[in-house]
């Protein structure tokens, strides 16, 4: 049984320049864990806070004087109690002492330096089998806009989603239909400078519906040159828009039933396979209600909904609102909640789809959980090195299974 000896914390940057934490769990074997936190831009109602209120230095500053001494000399392979000390010392329901990125570099770190400790990758030391049955399907953003994107659609996310039988036919199919779209605007957007969102994704001075037009017409052309399986998704992050009682667009406001038909159609019309967030965050029977409508055709996604959270996406089961949630460690702050959602989310038949952060690390470790936990899906975008450092793990952990040549 190894030991935690040292535990250090330090300020780097994430993909958007803004300020976040690194940690780095040393074990008395002296092998290292080292793993640094994402911050989201439409963040959901119920997440942990990502900072205490001084940001990134009162965070350095508590975990360094407070925390740091309670978490040398653990048990490096006892997790839940290494995670139920974060909690403890910070003592509130949201993480805002300690921050709930601290917590997450923190607790992810641990489980890196006891993988690595074990010779193994993460995803196994996280509880994958050796030669999983099933991989997550790439979700990969192409076009950005809501939160991410200055100019684009209302619509935050315009997603190939390419559940294929392999890591390397799926990030091949997603990226072809990334540079798909970047022809077709550039066609018909001929004089207009091409630039890309927050995560990577196409952005465009067009309309919702046209993007998706955009979308669907390039899965199409990839599935027919390529004869792989890519299709059209959307997260709307539907909260953003959500102001008194409507769904307020550029050029059109609807209430619940109006949203939810809409909503609906556009499923039916593009053959959309994923939908995440596309009603409010506390529309937990509107969601039952598209569910029921569509559910049987794409996964319909809990992202702001649930938030990771157990005891909400409990009352999404109760109610039938989605049949797959988001998870995303920092919206609850520790691995060992991000788990206890994923157990909850598996014993009830739901799917779960392992997510990136708009803001983000160029570290791969998202691969491996979404691996670990099964998941129907790793969303974590196509470009942009914070992304890519995410599909080429996923490569890594296909390729190390396939027989040696
Ligand atoms: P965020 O957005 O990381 O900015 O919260 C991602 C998402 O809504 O899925
Ligand atoms: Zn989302």
């Amino acid at each position: 049984m190894s030991r935690v000896e040292e535990v250090r914390l330090r300020l780097v940057y994430d993909s958007r320049g803004k300020e976040t934490v690194e940690a780095t769990v040393k074990t008395d074997r002296g092998v290292l864990g080292i793993v640094s936190a994402p911050s989201g831009a439409s963040t959901g109602a119920h997440e942990v806070q990502a900072f205490p209120p001084g940001g990134v230095a009162e965070a350095l500053r508590v975990g360094t004087s407070i925390l740091r001494p309670k978490l040398v000399d653990r048990d490096v392979e006892d997790q839940a109690g290494f995670d139920r000390t974060l909690h403890e010392v910070d003592g509130t329901p949201t993480f805002s002492r300690i921050g709930g990125n601290t917590a997450t570099a923190l607790s992810v770190a641990l489980a890196m330096a006891r993988a690595n400790e074990q010779g193994i990758d993460l995803a196994r030391s996280l509880g994958a089998p050796e030669r999983p049955t099933r991989w997550p399907a790439v979700v990969g953003n192409t076009m950005n806009g809501g939160r991410h994107a200055i100019g684009g659609p209302d619509f935050q996310e315009f997603i190939a989603f390419a559940p294929d039988a392999t890591p390397a036919e799926e990030v091949r199919a997603a990226l072809a239909v990334h540079q798909a779209i970047g022809e077709e605007i550039h066609r018909r957007l001929p004089t207009h400078a091409l630039g890309r969102g927050d995560e990577g994704g196409w952005v465009a001075p067009i309309g919702n519906v046209v993007a998706l037009e955009i979308l669907d017409a390039a899965c199409a052309r990839v599935r027919d040159a390529t004869h792989r399986k890519v299709f059209p998704g959307l997260d709307l992050a539907a909260s953003e828009f959500f102001r008194d009682g409507a769904y307020r667009y550029q050029d059109r406001t609807l209430d619940l039933d109006g949203q939810i038909a809409f909503v609906a159609e556009l499923v039916d019309a593009h053959g959309i396979r994923y939908l995440e967030d596309p009603l409010d965050e506390e529309e937990f029977d509107g969601f039952a209600r598209l569910t029921a409508a569509v559910g049987s055709k794409c996964l319909v996604v809990g992202d702001d909904l649930y938030t990771t959270r157990r005891d909400r996406l409990a009352t999404g089961i109760a109610k039938r609102s989605s049949n797959a949630i988001l998870i995303k460690v920092n919206q609850v702050g520790t691995l060992t909640d991000t788990l206890a959602t994923v157990a909850l989310a598996r014993a009830s038949g739901l799917e779960t789809v392992v997510s990136h952060r708009s803001g983000d690390v160029p570290e791969g470790w998202l691969a491996d959980l979404a691996v670990a936990c099964g998941s129907a899906g790793l969303k974590c975008g196509l470009l942009g090195g914070e992304r890519v450092a995410k599909l080429n793990e996923l490569l890594r952990l296909g390729a190390a299974t396939e027989a040696p040549r």
